[in-house]
C-alpha cells in the first residue's frame, strides 16, 4: 500500500556556512521528484531556506522537518536556543540581530521571517528565551 505521508528530518548545525542551504536544497529536490507545481516548490524553497538559515545564524543548532501529503506541504523547525525575546519585533521587515561578520557574508537583511510568513498558508512561531524556537508552517497544494 502506498504511504499517504512522507516525512523527512534534517539536522541543522549552528554557524556551519559550508552546509548552509543543504536541507532546503534537499527539500526542493524531494518536491520536484514528487511532481509538485512550480509555484508550490518556489514558496516551499523560500521558507525552507530562510528557516534553515535562521537556525544556522541565530541558534545553537536544531532541525528542520518536512511532511508531505497529497494536499499539503508541512515544514517545522526547532532549535535549542537561545530563543527570541520579542517575536513581534523579529517579524518586522528589516529587523535583524545578525552580527557584522554574518552581514559581511550577505545575510542579515531581516526579511527571513516576513518572507516565511508571506509564503505560508499557515504560519506559527513560538519561542522561549533560554529554551528555543519552534516554527510551523504549511502550504496547501493547489492554492497559490
Ligand atoms: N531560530 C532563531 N533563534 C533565535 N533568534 C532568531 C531565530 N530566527 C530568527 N531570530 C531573530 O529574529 C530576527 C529576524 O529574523 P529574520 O527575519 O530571518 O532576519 P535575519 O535572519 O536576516 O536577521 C533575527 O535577526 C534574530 O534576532
Ligand atoms: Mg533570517
Amino acid at each position: 500500500m502506498l504511504q499517504n505521508k512522507l516525512s523527512y528530518a534534517f539536522p541543522i548545525e549552528a554557524s556551519d556556512f559550508t552546509k548552509a542551504g543543504d536541507a532546503a536544497g534537499k527539500i526542493k529536490k524531494i518536491l520536484k521528484l514528487a511532481g509538485l507545481p512550480a509555484t508550490v516548490i518556489r514558496r516551499v524553497a523560500i521558507i525552507a531556506y530562510e528557516a534553515e538559515m535562521n537556525i544556522v545564524i541565530h541558534s545553537v543548532g536544531g532541525s528542520l522537518s518536512l511532511d508531505l501529503t497529497s494536499t499539503r506541504v508541512e515544514m517545522a523547525s526547532q532549535d535549542n536556543g537561545p530563543g527570541i525575546p520579542d517575536i513581534d519585533l523579529a517579524l518586522q521587515e528589516g529587523y535583524s540581530t545578525a552580527s557584522d561578520e554574518v552581514r559581511a557574508l550577505g545575510f542579515g537583511a531581516g526579511m527571513g521571517l516576513p518572507n516565511i510568513r508571506r509564503n505560508a498558508d499557515h504560519f506559527c512561531i513560538q519561542s522561549e528565551v533560554g529554551v528555543g524556537t519552534n516554527l510551523e508552517v504549511w502550504i496547501d497544494i493547489g492554492v497559490s
